[in-house]
């Protein structure tokens, strides 16, 4: 059995997952990269880091069902059993939904359920909150809402700027990622259908 991130973006989340799972000989490995965005950057790290990466251009299909449909074809050839969501800018339909109950992840850049959906960290500031954070968080079919798993806060400090509280929101998501996926393989963390 093996594990799937699935992202649309620049992928650092992808990358650190990759990394660690080698060091620390995760019982399973990230097999594959799903990403929906030819030519995300994404992709040149899963160049580099030796993961096969797939490329869907969701728009070439009919709906949802048969875009997913296909993703499920691939996911079944490598064995997968979890979906690491990283930056994935897409919901979740119920044809993967329903193969892959309490087995799907995501991260989300917030004290969830504040600020769910785009440009969270952005629109947190905006909105000038003293505390924001990240959360991990079983994926259903809403968006940013399905049962958190872990958060940590992150401090918005007078003068931080999109870039600077992006670093800080990145550099927490970079450590507590990995270390939520790997208690969940180890079964440290035991997802409620399996209890
Ligand atoms: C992260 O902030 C994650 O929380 C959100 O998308 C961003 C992905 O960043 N869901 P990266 O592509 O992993 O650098």
């Amino acid at each position: 059995v093996s594990i799937a991130v699935f992202a649309s973006g620049s992928g650092s989340n992808f990358e650190v997952l990759v990394e660690k799972s080698r060091e620390q000989a995760w019982p399973q490995e990230i097999a594959l990269l799903v990403c929906d965005k030819p030519g995300a950057g994404v992709l040149e790290r899963a160049e580099r880091l030796g993961v096969p990466a797939y490329v869907f251009a969701p728009a070439q299909y009919p709906d949802k069902a048969a875009y997913e449909q296909d993703v499920l074809q691939l996911l079944r050839k490598y064995d997968v059993e979890w979906i690491v969501l990283a930056g994935y800018m897409r919901l979740i339909g119920p044809t993967l939904l329903e193969q892959y109950p309490w087995r799907i992840l995501n991260i989300h850049p917030s004290l969830l359920p504040a600020f769910q959906g785009k440009d969270a960290i952005q629109r947190a500031l905006e909105y000038g909150v003293r505390w924001t954070g990240v959360t991990v968080h079983f994926v259903d079919e809403g968006m940013d809402t399905g049962p958190i798993i872990e958060q940590k806060p992150v401090l918005v400090e007078p003068g931080d700027t999109l870039e600077s509280l992006q670093k800080k929101v990145h550099f927490v998501e970079h450590h507590m990622y990995p270390a939520v996926i790997r208690k969940l393989l180890t079964g440290q963390l035991i997802p409620p259908r399996d209890r």
